[in-house]
Formats: C-alpha cells, structure tokens, sequence
C-alpha cells in the first residue's frame, strides 16, 4: 500500500460528559486548583459550570457548536488565577483523557486542551513589550 489514511477514535457524546466529570473530580481535589474553583463556584452551581462544560468539549471535538459562550472574559474574572497554574490544569486533563481513552482519542484531547490553554494564557497574562503582570482589570 503506497499509504495508509488512518482514522481517529470518534468521541461520543457520553465519553465527554465522562471525561469531564472525572476531571473536574480530580481538581476538586487538587489543592491548588481547589480553591479557586471552589470560590467561584457555589456547591449548588456545579452542575450548571459542568453541563456549560460539556458543551465547551463537544463543540470543539465535534464542532457542534453547542457552547455559547466568552470563556476568555470569563476567565478574567476568575480570582486568584495564576499563569503557573495551567501547567497543573493540563496535567490533570492529560491523565484524565489518557485514563480513559485510547492513546490517539487521548492525544487529540491533549492538543486541544493545550492549544487553548496556551491562547488563555496570552490573552490573560501577557502584555507586549511590557511586564507580564496580570490579569489587568477590565477598565
Ligand atoms: C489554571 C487553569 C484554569 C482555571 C483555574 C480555571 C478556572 C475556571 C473557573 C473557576 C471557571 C468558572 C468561572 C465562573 O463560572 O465564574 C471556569 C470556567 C470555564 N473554563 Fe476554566 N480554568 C482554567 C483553565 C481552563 C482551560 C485550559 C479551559 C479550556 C481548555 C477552560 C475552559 C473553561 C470554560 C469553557 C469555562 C466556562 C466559561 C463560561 O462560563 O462560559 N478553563 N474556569
């Protein structure tokens, strides 16, 4: 054979919904991501950030277009958030998604989670030609 198409493990709906779940098990657990998220979001609220959640990942593994939302303004908001603390964010997605599913489902996951992380990351903490102090205070 001259060359070979190969075709990724599709994701269902329900694997996202398992996926997410047990990540957001893990950092609610976590002692540095705990807290913030815990301040964020009242104990009542959390099936509410998790079906928002679900939607996130299925419009971007399967582009349904679902999640409607500015996750980047969102995130501004977010008190205490710090740049170091998408390293351990994306640790914990990694071993989630590698737990769970097959290596090139999991791989896939992976880029993703990473691509986005690091478009936040500029988008809330880096200010060009300056110092990286952050978030700035929308004014
Ligand atoms: C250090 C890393 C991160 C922390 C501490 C964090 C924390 C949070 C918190 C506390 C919320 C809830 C905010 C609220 O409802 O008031 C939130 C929402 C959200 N996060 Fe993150 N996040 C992080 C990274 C990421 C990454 C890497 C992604 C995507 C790959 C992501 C996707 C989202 C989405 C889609 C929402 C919902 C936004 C909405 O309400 O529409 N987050 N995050």
């Amino acid at each position: 054979m001259p060359y070979m198409i190969e075709h990724m493990t599709p994701v269902t709906e329900n694997q996202i919904v398992t996926l997410v779940d047990n990540f957001y098990a893990k950092v609610r657990r976590d002692d540095v991501l705990a807290p913030i998220f815990e301040r964020a979001i009242a104990p009542d609220s959390w099936p509410v950030h998790l079906a928002k959640m679900y939607d996130f990942w299925s419009g971007v593994m399967l582009t349904s277009g679902r999640y409607k939302g500015n996750p980047m303004a969102v995130h501004m908001r977010v008190e205490g958030l710090e740049a170091g603390m998408f390293a351990r964010w994306l640790t914990l997605f990694r071993a989630t998604a590698e737990e769970l599913f097959p290596p090139d489902l999991a791989a896939s996951f992976r880029e993703k989670s990473e691509r986005i992380a690091e478009s936040f990351k500029l988008g809330l903490f880096y200010r060009p030609g300056g110092l990286n102090i952050a978030p700035l205070s929308p004014t």
